[in-house]
This record gives C-alpha cells, sequence and structure tokens, in this order.
C-alpha cells in the first residue's frame, strides 16, 4: 500500500469538533476534545464514537455507560484550545438533566446511552443511543477549521 495515499485520502474524512463529557469514578466532570463521531441509524436513533483506548474518557464510558456529546458552534477555536489543553476552568459548562456536563454556548448536545462496544483496533468503536437532545443557533465547527487533522 501506498503510505502517503493512505494518509491524504483518510484525512479527506470530513469531521465536526466536539466535547465529550463523563463522569469520574468521583463523580467529577471530565471532558475530552474528539471527533470520530458518526449516526448509525434512524430508529433508534444511535451514534457512534471512536474512543481511544487508553483514554480516561472510555474508561469513564465503560463504567458509567453514559456520556454526553457537546457540538462546539463556528468560532469556538479557543474553547476547543483549551479542551484539548485541559484547562477545564476556562470552559464554561452546564449539566445535561441527568447530570452530565456540556459546554454552555454550543450549537447543541446529545446525550448518549451506551449499547456496545467494538473491542478492535487502537480506537474502541462505542455504540449508543441517543436518549436527550438540545439545539441551539450556530453552525458545527469543522476540524479543517481549526487547521487539525486527526486520522491518516
Ligand atoms: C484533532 C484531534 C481530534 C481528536 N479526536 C479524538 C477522538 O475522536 N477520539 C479520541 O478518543 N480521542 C481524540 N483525540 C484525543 C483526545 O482529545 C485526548 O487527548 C485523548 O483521547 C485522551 O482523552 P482522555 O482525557 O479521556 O484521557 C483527538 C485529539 C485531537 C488533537
Amino acid at each position: 500500500m501506498d503510505k502517503k495515499a493512505k494518509k491524504k485520502v483518510l484525512q479527506l474524512i470530513p469531521y465536526g469538533a466536539y466535547v465529550v463529557g463523563t463522569k469520574t469514578e468521583d463523580g467529577a466532570n471530565h471532558l475530552m476534545f474528539g471527533t470520530w463521531l458518526m449516526q448509525t441509524s434512524f430508529k433508534p436513533a444511535l451514534v457512534a464514537f471512536a474512543l481511544s483506548q487508553d483514554s480516561r474518557t472510555l474508561a469513564n464510558v465503560r463504567r458509567a455507560k453514559a456520556f454526553a456529546v457537546s457540538f462546539l458552534k463556528e468560532g469556538s477555536d479557543t474553547l476547543a484550545q483549551n479542551v484539548l489543553d485541559e484547562a477545564f476552568d476556562k470552559v464554561p459548562t452546564e449539566a445535561t438533566p441527568s447530570g452530565l456536563p456540556v459546554v454552555a454556548g454550543g450549537a447543541g448536545w446529545i446525550e448518549c446511552k451506551y449499547l456496545d462496544i467494538l473491542d478492535r483496533g487502537d480506537h474502541r468503536i462505542v455504540l449508543a443511543e441517543v436518549v436527550d437532545a438540545s439545539a441551539a443557533a450556530g453552525k458545527l465547527l469543522p476540524l479543517e477549521a481549526l487547521g487539525w487533522h486527526y486520522g491518516g
């Protein structure tokens, strides 16, 4: 295989900028910048999120069976960087009705109930049902607008 071609073409897949919110074992909020999200079913509404096998987020999801995904709004570049830098004190959050952390002022959020996991590869595909949602004004921040890549 042409490795350069593989990297180049895989980086053509369009992604958005999201924040995955979970609860730690102690009940604290945890935020992770992520991008590998897709919808996989209309009825029921299902999504898949690929989570790094070593991430605290995956451990939280395996334990608590729930996570929230905040959809970052266009222009939220600084907020995205703060989440990536784990400067959580600089990230305004609010709680979903069930208590999961979501980013305040985003384009919307979904709350997801863990259904299944595919334990293959360095990221594990978490399949989850969308059990709650909130939509706000604004468009999703594309990963490309940040000049960042994840994939290849
Ligand atoms: C542009 C970009 C996109 C990312 N997308 C994902 C992703 O989709 N899934 C993931 O597990 N980690 C992703 N990461 C890495 C996470 O942000 C994080 O550093 C790592 O997974 C550790 O997460 P934790 O705080 O839950 O331990 C991405 C990082 C960058 C820079």
